[in-house]
């Protein structure tokens, strides 16, 4: 072992020393590690040049350098232990930062469906006025759905809602007004009322129009009820639904259960008023029909028309759902997709897609 080759094997030594306290990484380890050992490294070229020494100093010379090179890697061996420990205490150091105490992030649970939001709040409305919540059969006879309702056989009025009927001779209620002269006979006057519902039409569908949607029947009789106390009513929901003062307009509207009977349009929330495939570009939309119960629907409900009086309406639940939420395609709401139905800017009331 020549004195050059004892100051090389120091050299190699002072080399770990830097490789390792430069080192911050487990793989910059390893690369320094294989650098040094290599055979372009220093104790690699160490070892190629024994075979210039005198013949009996290579033995003890290639002993040497081969100590020394397995004191460097159980060095470099260590050090790594010590970064790979390090990290994992920084692992379970940053895992402490989990209190599993602290309750679970809050998971959505799904919404409300914007006409149960509508119908439950028009029934807390109208519920402040004594009106109690009746439901009627989705599947209903002739005589509830049309005849009661002074709509008799080969009636034209009939034809202004075209019925799925059964093969029983009964048909799928068209309307919840047969729900008025079941809670009359029911109830009895004088009665507050009000029936939401399912309903269904034979339609062909589009923006506006689907074969099955909801309606929610109105009905109060008393002595003395009028046309004043209808309106009252009537703009009492539409201005707590819409918190605000909503445009409407009332024209005459013939319904046969009805007289005077009403048709009570709003502007149309959707387009404000400009005109848009779901006001069928009139700026209105039909949405609060009501008038006036026709005596032959009390005498049908078993009420005497000479003592009593009453009003009726039949609201369009979808459609003020629709107003309500800007859901501009009536065939969103019986979709499963969320992002259909709620326009988020289009909201008045609470957001009820993040209600739990
Ligand atoms: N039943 C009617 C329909 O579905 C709506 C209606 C109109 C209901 C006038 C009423 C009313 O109670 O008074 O077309």
């Amino acid at each position: 072992m020549t004195q050059s080759m004892t100051d090389e094997l120091k050299l190699a030594h002072d080399e770990a020393d830097a490789l390792i306290a430069a080192a911050t990484s487990v793989d910059a380890l390893r690369q320094a590690e294989s650098r040094l050992l290599g055979k372009q490294g220093t104790l690699g070229k160490l070892l190629a040049s024994i075979g210039q020494l005198p013949k009996e100093q290579r033995g003890p010379a290639g002993k040497e350098i081969n100590l020394a090179k397995q004191a460097i890697t159980e060095r470099f061996a260590a050090a790594r232990a010590k970064l790979e420990h390090a990290g994992d205490q920084q692992a379970v150091a940053g895992a402490q930062a989990y209190d599993p105490t602290l309750p679970g992030p809050v998971v959505p649970r799904g919404s409300v469906h914007p006409v149960t939001a509508v119908q439950w709040e028009i029934e807390d409305i109208l519920a402040r006025l004594g009106f109690v919540v009746v439901s009627g059969p989705e599947m209903e006879t002739d005589y509830y759905n049309f005849e009661a309702l002074n709509i008799p056989a080969m009636h034209p009025a009939r034809d202004m809602q075209d019925t799925f009927w059964l093969t029983n001779g009964w048909l799928l209620r068209t309307h919840t007004s047969p729900c008025q002269v079941r809670a009359m006979e029911r109830l009895g006057p004088p009665l507050r009322v009000i029936a939401p519902g399912r309903v269904f039409r034979y339609e062909t569908e589009d923006a506006s129009h689907a074969h099955t949607f909801h309606q929610l029947e109105g009905l109060m009789i008393d002595r003395g009820i009028s046309i004043a106390n209808l309106i009252a009513v009537m703009k009492l929901i539409l201005s707590e639904v819409f918190r605000r003062e909503v445009k409407i307009r009332l024209r005459p509207g013939f319904f046969p259960f009805v007289e005077p009977g009403f048709e009570l349009d709003m502007s149309c929330e959707i387009c404000g008023g400009t005109g848009c495939p779901t006001c069928k570009r009139s700026g209105w939309v039909e949405i609060l029909p009501c008038g006036m119960v026709h005596p032959n629907v009390l005498r049908a409900g078993g009420i005497d028309p000479h003592a009593y009086t009453g009003f009726a309406f039949g609201l369009g639940l979808t459609r003020l759902a629709m107003m309500k939420y800007g859901v501009q395609d009536i065939r969103g709401l019986n979709s499963g997709d969320l992002r259909a139905i709620i326009r988020p800017e289009q909201r008045h009331g609470p957001a009820i897609i993040e209600k739990n």
